[in-house]
Parts: C-alpha cells; structure tokens; sequence
C-alpha cells in the first residue's frame, strides 16, 4: 500500500501553532492538543464515492486523509451500521439507527485510533509505546503493539474490567494497575516517559489517534450514502470520538463533499462523571475537574479531559447539548438494546439508547430525523457490570 501523504503539518486546536508532522510530536507548547492538516484538494481527487466502491472494507480505503506509513492493521472499522426499527418506534423515532462500534478488533471503537497512531508511531521509529487506559485503549493499544512489534506498557485504575486486563496480558503488554483514576495513571505515564523512553499514545497526547476515530464520520457519510444523519449521540469520556467526527465533516466541508449543515452532536456522560454536561450546563466553554468520578461505564470515567474545550466548542457550533445517564439507566438500556434489536452492548453504548429516549419525548429529537446512537463497545468485556445487572 502507498505510503504517499497528504499530511501537511500539524496545527495546535486552540493557539493554530504549526508544527511539523515529519517528528514525533505531543502537545502543543500551550499546553492543548495538536491536529493533523491535510491538503483536502489534493485528496478529493481521489477520495471519491465511485473510488471507495472498489477498495477494501477496512478504515483504511480513507487513505488520502489518515497519517502516512504501512498500516499496522487488524481489520478495524467499516462497522455495521443497524436500522433499529422496534427500539425507534418504543420512542417514537422513525429512523433510528446503532453504528455497533462492538465488532472492531478488541470489541471497541478504540481500535480506530490506535491503528492510527500506532501506524504513525512506527514509523518515526517508537521504541516502547506507553498510554494510560480506562479499559478499552489499553487492550486496543495492546493488541496494535503486539501487531507492529512494538513493546507497550499500559497503565490502568485496579478496578479496571477483568476482560481489559487480561486481553493486555495476553498482547504481551506490561501491565501497572493503580488505585486511581486514569487521570493518575495519565500522571504515571507523563512522569517517566522521558526517562524510559516512552512514546506517550495518551488520549489526544498525541495527533494520530483522532485520524482514526474520525473515519467513523466518513463511515456514516459514505453509508447514508453522501448525506449525514440529523442527530448523532456519543458516550463521552475523553471525547476524541467527538472531536475526530467533527473534523471529519470540516474535512468533508472543505473537499465539496456536504455544505456548512451538520449533524447536532449530542455528548452522553455518566451521573458519577459528567464533567463536559457540567460545564455545558453552565454556558461555559471549558470543564473543571469532576471528583471523586464513579460509573460502571469504565470509558466514561474520564474527570478531567484534555480536549474539553474542543468538545464544548463542537457542541456548541452543531447545536448540539450534552446530558446524563445514571449507571442503573444504562444497564436497563443495555437490556432493552439486547433484547429488542439483538446487540449485546457496552454500558457506554446504552447510555446512548436512555438519551435518545429522553431527547426524543422532551421534543429536541423529532420523530422523522435520522438519529445515529455509537454503542462504542461490545457487552462482552463488561461480565462483572452485566452480572450484576442481570442477577438483579
Ligand atoms: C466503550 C467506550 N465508550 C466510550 C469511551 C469514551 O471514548 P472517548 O475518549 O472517545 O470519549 C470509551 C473510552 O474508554 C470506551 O471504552
Ligand atoms: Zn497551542
């Protein structure tokens, strides 16, 4: 496969300092995430609809607008994308559909972004990969490692699920388990990293990550075929999901492919950690801290995320809003997911069917627009969160 690029630079998402994306580069001197720049008129020659026809099934046929070098690939992406007709009618949606995020390598949407980053980081010549984890990139990160040969040392709270765990182990990876939250174990990471030699795939600690999940917006364009759907809810922990669909429809903006519409991004946060709903509640463009975080939806347990800014921003540019699910809701969603429609979901991913359910009666959803819900993760890694549930 080429490894010609498109990639121009690297642009910090707050101050716009460019940096140059032929290093290795983490953040920006201000402290904030850096992006990647394509040149878009380049691309669009042949990122086209009739082109993408014709190649492989993999995130990858979106080549002209991911980082450059030989895949380190699994598979990832070009996940089903379910209409969900008998959950939609039970709130009075027409057109609802679930994006099932749970059929990637290592049963998470994570395997996006680490084939992209880790792809990267093999090329600029990583020697150990390190990233701090609430689960699902640990295994992710594990897993791509393994792939690319590459040795990875993942940091993860004690309570992390068993299933995460374990996968990490059995990728080779080193695994450090802390009595903490994975803002301690982004601290453990962040203090030995230069004296171990540690290239750091921390959430949006490095630029590639976004590039990956952001194909899951070139998913939903290319599967509704050239249109995007009205409303999109997306279980919101560090929120590179978030960030990466919305600069894939700029992307997409900028190629000619849609106008200035999109879709309203609706961020779904956990009772016991909702930082970006807090902030977003009180009309302000960035989040404090969240104490003492607790939900069983490992990936959302996220109390103070790096890219809080930019989410709030894209909320508020696409109209959307942000809301909560208690940990309760989100295992009674999970039943109905599974028992209505067939998919066996991660407690992230119902989340999203309880706030659908809640935007739809209190008329911010209407019945007739097209509603996409990311169950981000499969139901299979969750067996001590479902045991419960289901004993209960
Ligand atoms: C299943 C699942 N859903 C959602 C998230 C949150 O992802 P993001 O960092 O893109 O907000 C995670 C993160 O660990 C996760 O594992
Ligand atoms: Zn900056």
């Amino acid at each position: 496969m080429t490894t010609a690029t498109n990639v121009m630079e690297l642009e910090c998402s707050e101050c716009r300092k460019k940096y140059d994306a032929e290093v290795e580069q983490h953040l920006c001197t201000c402290g904030r995430p850096l992006l990647v720049r394509y040149d878009l008129k380049q691309a669009a020659t042949t990122l086209t609809l009739e082109n993408l026809s014709k190649r492989a099934r993999t995130l990858w046929r979106y080549r002209e607008v991911l980082p450059p070098g030989d895949p380190v690939t699994l598979g990832e992406g070009m996940t089903p994308l379910l209409y969900t007709a008998r959950l939609g009618a039970s709130m009075g949606l027409r057109r609802l559909y679930v994006k099932d995020e749970g059929l990637n390598p290592t049963g998470s949407f994570k395997a996006r972004g680490m084939t992209a980053a880790v792809t990267r980081a093999k090329q600029l010549g990583a020697k150990t990969l390190a990233a701090p984890t609430a689960g699902n990139a640990g295994g992710a990160l594990a897993a791509y490692a393994a792939a690319a040969g590459i040795p990875a040392v993942i940091v993860m709270p004690a309570d992390t699920p068993s299933a995460n765990v374990m996968e990490c182990q059995a990728f080779g990876a080193t695994v450090v388990k802390l009595n903490g939250l994975i803002s301690d174990c982004g601290k453990y990471v962040a203090e030995r990293k230069d004296r171990e030699g540690w290239y750091d795939v921390s959430t949006l600690k490095e630029p590639y990550r976004v590039e990956g999940k952001k194909t899951m917006g070139y998913e939903l364009w290319e599967e509704f075929r050239g249109k995007l759907p009205e409303v999109i809810l997306y279980p919101t922990g560090g929120g590179v999901g978030l960030i990466g669909m919305c600069k894939a429809f700029d992307e997409m903006q900028e190629m000619g492919w849609i106008g200035a519409e999109r879709p309203r991004m609706v961020a779904v946060q956990a009772e016991g950690c909702a930082p970006i709903v807090k902030a977003w509640e009180g009309h302000r463009d960035a989040a404090e801290f969240f104490a003492n975080a607790a939900t069983i939806a490992s990936g959302l347990r996220v109390p103070g995320p790096l890219g809080d800014l930019m989410m709030l921003r894209m909320l508020r540019q696409t109209n959307g809003t942000a809301l909560t699910v208690s940990d309760s809701e989100m295992l009674q969603a999970g039943r109905e997911l599974a028992s209505m429609e067939g998919i066996f979901a991660a407690p992230e991913g119902a989340a999203t069917v309880i706030a659908a359910r809640k935007l739809a009666a209190s008329g911010w959803i209407k019945p007739g627009e097209t509603v996409v819900l990311f169950n981000t993760g499969t139901g299979y890694k969750y067996s001590e969160a479902w045991q419960r549930a289901l004993q209960a």
